[in-house]
């Protein structure tokens, strides 16, 4: 055997031994701290060289003082290593438990930045870190928003119930006394007030049945522009009594796939809405179109535009921008106050047809906006 090949030979043969050492030490310190590990790594590393040189120094009959200097060089070389295993180990556990205390913050109150910190994978972790805590903030943040909604909207709709029902006692005993002055005034007014009752109670049973998942859809296919042109008309009454100009434009046969008597309480919600929010003298104009992926349904109106913060909001079930029942247009009085549920059901029509809905502010300038638009995308 030449000289280099039983060098390579022992160089390997002590290495793989001293490896094999190495490999159940840390198996054995495979629970405990990353120190550790990187220290059996730093010591493998040492060990291999120190017993390498040792074998072969003495094979090759080198002088004792040759031999010496090998050794202190090579423990020269060991104790360094050693120091610099400690001290990126020392750096990699300290890195690790920022990241462990970050973890811990996550989901709690505060923000968790991604910092710029140990290897490139820590930085990953941080990165990641920071943006599901960002994703939790936000969730919560809409949970508590539609937990305060549903708290508004039962108080609204036992004050909606409550009040009507009331004036009905007191119209009923009066007719009953005989004392009312205009039986057919009390009569009606108790009609209307019904009426408006019957209607919040279906919208409530309709939200809780989308909700539950239990809305049964029967698509077929629809004219739109025979559904726009039956909406625009039953909306006419209430556009006419705000003095509001209501038209539609729908290119010819176009149709789509749909629940007819869905999509009817689509049209109705948002043109009602729009109405309601438009001026005297304003317009509300619907839509329809052939888009990629689908038909775009759009109900434009002069609303004034929505804010921001109120956009985002809309569609929650029981919001209303307006929380005062204070009249905010000719429409709304006492006997038309809302209950913030028309959009939650759009929202939740469209999305039983595996649809959008969007609104955004529309007009010359973003703000003030001249009014918005609610656009609603049918799969086709
Ligand atoms: N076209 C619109 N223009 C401006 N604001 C709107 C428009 N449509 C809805 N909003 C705002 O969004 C809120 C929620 O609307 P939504 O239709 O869900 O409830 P509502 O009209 O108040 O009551 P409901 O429809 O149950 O009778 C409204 O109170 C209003 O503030
Ligand atoms: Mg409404």
């Amino acid at each position: 055997m030449s000289d280099l090949t039983e060098i390579w030979v022992v160089a390997i043969g002590s290495g793989a031994v001293v490896g094999l050492l190495g490999l159940l030490a840390g198996w054995v310190l495979r629970h405990r701290s990353l120190r550790w590990q990187l220290t059996v790594v730093g010591v493998v590393t040492t060990l291999t060289v120190l017993l390498g040189v040792q074998i072969i120094s003495r094979r090759m009959l080198i002088s004792d003082h040759d031999l010496h200097v090998v050794l202190i060089v090579t423990s020269a070389a060991a104790v360094v290593s050693l120091v610099v295993a400690l001290v990126l180990s020392t750096a990699l556990v300290r890195w690790s438990r920022s990241l462990r205390d970050d973890v811990r913050r996550v989901g709690e109150g505060g923000t968790i930045v991604a910092e710029r910190r140990g290897p490139a994978e820590f930085q990953e972790l941080s990165a990641e870190l920071a943006s599901a805590h960002q994703r939790l903030a936000e969730a919560r943040e809409r949970e508590q928003r539609l937990e305060e909604s549903r708290r508004e909207l039962v108080s609204w709709v036992s004050h909606d119930l409550r009040t009507p029902l009331a004036g009905i006692r007191v119209m009923a005993e009066a007719l009953e006394d005989e004392i009312a002055t205009d039986p057919p005034r009390y009569h009606r007014q108790i009609r209307g007030e019904v009426d408006r009752m019957v209607q919040m109670v279906d919208d409530l049973f309709e939200l809780s049945r989308i909700h539950a998942g239990q809305l049964i859809l029967d698509p077929q296919p629809i004219v739109v522009g025979d559904l726009v042109s039956e909406a625009i008309a039953a909306a006419d009454p209430i556009a006419r009594a705000g003095r509001v100009t209501l038209g539609g434009e729908v290119p010819h046969g176009l149709q789509v796939a749909a629940d007819p008597g869905g999509l009817s309480r689509v049209l109705a919600n948002l043109i009602v809405n729009g109405i309601r929010h438009t001026p005297a003298d304003g317009t509300v104009h619907v839509a329809a179109r052939s888009v990629e992926g689908g038909v775009e349904l759009a109900v434009t109106d002069g609303c004034g535009g929505i804010p921001d913060e109120a956009r985002d909001r809309v569609f929650d079930v029981g919001y209303r921008a307006t929380s005062a029942r204070t009249p905010d247009s000719p429409l709304q009085d006492a006997h038309t106050a809302r209950a913030g549920l028309g959009l939650a059901i759009v929202k939740g029509i469209v999305e039983a047809h595996h649809g959008e809905v969007a609104v955004e502010n529309v007009g010359p300038t973003a703000s003030p906006a001249l009014g918005c638009r609610f656009r609603v995308l049918l799969p086709g």
